[in-house]
């Protein structure tokens, strides 16, 4: 445009600017959308059909993940069809080893000898290790649990000396079939492992290990396993972990631990990761974990975790099926993986470099419209540096007084005090914005009672809280004195570059977003100045240039953001304050997205500001009233409700625990309704006080504090005699052998047995001053409550720590006891132990009996798998056992809650045994 044109638009009013804005306004974050999520095409078939050779089918990576998650089914740790996953696997992994014996046959007679072997491990064994989770101190132990790996080589010493590890879990959660989360990479990288070995003239130098671990949702028991005790960890020297916790959109790689493997990262075909990803993640605030937490600590290498993290609503529910996997997630993941194991394996691999074990990134890395950027860290600090100089040079030089009468700010110096001024005027903004967000987040919550209102759609909370959060900004504006428009332009510049530097000086690579929205803001200021001389209001054009890349960049960063953090409220807990979190988050990127709101807001004055503010006001208004009438939950965006119903197989009582992990309401009325439909006569819904020491929830603890349960008596079930029980058929038992009290150093030692047929996922907690045990070198040395959880293999029923505890004093233990006289010594060593597990069989609807429905799975014809599978559910329904009390009482509470909710609550339907006994 020409300076002309600029002249003219300095005319228009702020409703006629704005239309002409709004073509960049609308188009420049719905191109950004469309970009972002973009996926390849879905490939079927298995060779390419022009050259004939191998390549990687969408089609069969889903067929692998539905075997696995319908045939199969919810591979819980501990269940048989955790079980038959592993038998599946086993014997998929010697057929790829015979396979490749095959090739390099073939390829002997044809006289060309392929350098490449395939070797097989199934790795089994035992072990503990300790586990904290939100702040809590948790150890887990582990009997028989597996992994299966895939060794592909060279075949020579040197080619296996260093090894690239490719990681994913076969089982899958609790109430979860787990086809995305993780069936879906264990696909990938059995995919992977097809086209590499069948393409002709892909030769290995450096070794690939396809690790199948059986273990990942009981807390990371199999990564610890491998990582602690198979024979070629050694040899690993770099790690890729393959996660979901979604099922749309790209895979976006958020942790990153060495430069050499951003710089392998860059050569995937479609890059989709940021460093900011990497750091919001590693601040720990997600509540979330990988198995890259045991290959760091363990292994002590470097690695890439990588997950699909789209549309997270049904990430550990039932519905976390293959059909909900939007097409090309798979492709886009595999071509990804494909091309970083080419790159590792080759000849230019960083991997017998990468000896240092890892470290915090020191590498900006960021992917954008498809493009992939990296530069060092201390490249960055030098860019920043200079443009900010520049920057304060640029604002220095076009700082034209715009009030030459008045002798202050008229000397040279004066456009310091006024960029302040500026500076300090885009703060307020800020938190002006955030104030409006939040006043509005309270009337939501506390005076409407309508929170998680925008739950179901991630960008929705845009249209409640984006005018309100204009609403606060432009309000403080009517406080601040007005500024020059041209100062307001320079201050957002200035402030922008200051926090770029400062954020990059501390360490936080994330300072690149402020880098990309000031870069244009410099440059539009420049090219106003040239045009303008410096006069008058700036173009309107200055805006649109202005304004592109924090559109485009900020488009990004919202979409990521609230793909995360949205669903994410539905599994934070009761009591975390979701509406206030999601509010500020829309003022935040917001702010982020639109900072040239700022100068725009004093370019006609303080009434048009007042009347911007008006009309915002009445439109969050009119957002309110909408948002008030909409359910925060639907079909596809269920409530999470997690159900145990218990039996204490010390006093014979059986309840029901109700509990939920999001804060919408709504939940009181839903749990009367079940205690008046399925609780004892006359008994009433009582809400648990929940603390380390109560052991209801214990399976799922440290999460259960999270949870405000509620607990009902169940009636009794008439000629049921509890299994679980002493002198039952399968007792549930904690005892305490090799007991031996030692009087005169006052210590008790012991081996406690855990035994727990037909029982899963047990725990146990006890308060006691452990001086030693097999669980780690490093007890805490006082008198403290610890937890114990453990997980194991199918059919595997005992398991012991030992451990040495120091006899408490009298007065620790006195006010436990019932009785007032002092107690003895034996009195004084014993402990008081919560114990608690999980039925084997009764599971909601993991462990229904309702055959899945294989009639549509059109992926099958491509495995050889066919009779194989009618093997496995012959297998699974010989298992199953008539369904026990629990599991009569699931069916019935399962229809009900899908009646009365119409199909938006998705339940945990869970059977404990547990008790409390003394030994
Ligand atoms: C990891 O390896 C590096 C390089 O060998 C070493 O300096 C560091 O101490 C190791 N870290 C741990 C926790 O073992
Ligand atoms: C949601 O609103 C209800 C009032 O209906 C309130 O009791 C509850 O604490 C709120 N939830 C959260 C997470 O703030
Ligand atoms: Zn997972």
């Amino acid at each position: 445009m020409s300076s002309k044109g600029a002249t003219t638009t300095a005319r228009w009013g702020p409703f006629k600017s704005l239309l002409v804005l709004a073509p960049l306004l609308i188009g420049a974050p719905t191109f950004t959308v469309y970009q972002h999520y973009a996926l390849p095409n879905p490939i079927t078939e298995l060779i390419n059909p022009q050259t004939n050779l191998p390549q990687l089918s969408e089609a069969q990576i889903l067929s692998y993940s539905k075997l696995l998650s319908e045939d199969i089914g919810y591979r819980t740790v501990g269940t048989i069809e955790h079980a038959l996953a592993d038998e599946w696997l086993t014997k998929k992994a010697h057929e790829i080893k015979n396979e490749c014996e095959e090739i390099v046959n073939r390829s002997k007679e044809n006289g060309k000898e392929r350098k490449l072997e395939c070797e097989v491990w199934r790795q089994q064994g035992s072990g503990s290790h300790r586990f904290d989770m939100m702040g809590k101190r948790l150890y887990k132990t582990y009997v028989d649990l597996t992994n299966i790996i895939i060794r592909v080589s060279n075949g020579t010493p040197e080619g296996k000396e260093h090894a690239v590890l490719v990681n994913a879990h076969l089982d899958s959660t609790l109430p979860s079939p787990g086809a995305a989360d993780d069936a879906l990479s264990v696909a990938v990288m059995l995919e992977c492992i097809r086209v590499l070995t069948n393409t002709p003239t892909w030769e290995p130098v450096h070794s690939i290990i396809f690790l199948f671990n059986h273990a990942e949702e009981s807390l990371q028991d199999a990564s610890q396993l491998f990582s602690t005790q198979h024979p070629i960890r050694d040899s690993v020297r770099a790690f890729i972990n393959l996660e979901a916790a979604g099922t749309v959109g790209p895979e976006l790689l958020f942790q990153a631990t060495s430069e050499q493997m951003i710089e392998a990262y860059s050569r995937v075909p479609r890059p989709f990761g940021t460093v900011v990803a990497n750091e919001v993640f590693s601040s720990g605030v997600l509540l979330s974990d990988t198995d890259f937490r045991q290959f760091e600590l363990y292994l002590n290498v470097t690695g890439l975790d990588m997950a699909v993290v789209g549309n997270s609503y049904m990430y550990h529910t039932r519905k976390d099926l293959v059909e909900n996997i939007q097409p090309g997630v798979a492709q886009h993941m595999a071509d990804n993986v494909h091309a970083l194991l080419l790159y590792l394996s080759s000849s230019e691999s960083p991997l017998p470099a990468l000896d240092f074990g890892y470290t915090r990134p020191s590498t900006v890395f960021f992917s954008h419209l498809g493009y992939f950027f990296k530069y060092s860290y201390s490249t960055a600090r030098i860019l920043y540096s200079i443009f900010l100089v520049a920057s304060l040079v640029l604002v220095a030089f076009t700082w034209q007084n715009p009030a030459p009468a008045l002798k202050s700010s008229g000397r040279r110096g004066g456009w310091i005090k006024e960029n302040l001024k500026a500076t300090g005027a885009a703060g307020v903004t800020f938190i002006g914005a955030l104030i409006g967000v939040n006043l509005v987040a309270a009337v939501m919550q506390y005076a409407l009672g309508r929170n998680m209102s925008w739950y179901a759609v991630e960008l929705s909370a845009l249209a409640l809280y984006g005018p309100a959060a204009l609403a606060g900004a432009f309000s403080t504006q009517l406080l601040v004195a007005r500024l020059p428009e041209r100062t307001m332009f320079s201050g957002l510049l200035l402030s922008l570059a200051f926090s770029t530097v400062f954020l990059q000086f501390i360490g936080i690579g994330s300072a690149a977003i402020f880098f990309l929205s000031a870069a244009p803001i410099f440059v539009s200021i420049l090219l106003d100045s040239l045009s303008t001389g410096g006069k008058g209001p700036m173009s309107l054009w200055a805006y649109a240039l202005g304004q592109i890349s924090p559109l485009l960049t900020g488009t990004q960063v919202i979409c990521t953001v609230f793909d995360v953090f949205v669903p994410l409220t539905g599994r934070t807990g009761r009591e975390a304050p979701a509406e206030h979190i999601i509010a500020s988050l829309v003022s935040i990127t917001g702010s982020y997205t639109l900072p040239l709101v700022l100068p725009f807001s004093h370019r006609y004055g303080p009434s048009v500001l007042k009347r911007f503010v008006v009309i915002l006001s009445a439109i969050t208004l009119v957002m309110v009233a909408v948002f008030a009438a909409r359910e925060p939950f639907d079909e596809l965006h269920q409530k999470r409700l997690f159900v145990l119903s218990s039996e204490n197989v010390t006093t014979g009582e059986r309840h029901l625990h109700i509990g939920a992990a999001d804060g919408a309401p709504g939940l009181e009325a839903l749990v009367e309704g079940i205690t008046a439909e399925f609780g004892a006569v006359g008994s009433s819904a009582v809400q648990e006080k929940m603390d380390d020491w109560n052991g209801d929830w214990d399976i799922l603890y440290p999460f259960s504090a999270f949870m405000s349960p509620y607990k009902v008596e169940l009636p009794p079930v008439k000629d049921y005699a509890s299994p679980y029980v002493v002198g039952g058929s399968m007792p549930f038992v904690i005892e305490a052998i090799n007991d031996v009290i030692d009087e005169g150093k006052q210590t008790r030692s012991l081996t406690l047995r855990v035994r727990h047929p037909g029982v899963i996922w047990t725990v146990i907690a006890f308060d006691a001053h452990v001086l030693w045990w097999t669980l780690d070198d490093s007890p805490p040395d006082e008198y403290a409550r610890h937890h114990i959880k453990e997980g194991s293999f199918y059919g595997v029923d005992t398991w012991t720590i030992d451990l040495v505890i120091r006899i408490p004093s009298p007065g620790i233990v006195a006010s436990t006891l019932d009785s007032d006289k002092v107690p003895s010594t034996k009195e004084r060593a014993q402990l008081k132990v919560n114990f608690m597990g999980v039925q084997e069989t009764a599971m909601w609807p993991g462990k229904s009996h309702r055959t899945p429905d294989t009639s549509s799975s059109g992926g099958h014809s491509q495995t050889s798998s066919d009779l194989y599978v009618a093997e496995l559910q012959k297998k699974r329904e010989d298992a199953a056992l008539p369904y026990g009390p629990a599991m009569q009482l699931f069916e019935k509470l399962d229809g009900w809650l899908e009646e009365r909710t119409g199909g938006k609550v998705d339940g945990m339907l869970v059977g404990s045994v547990g008790g409390i006994v003394v030994i």
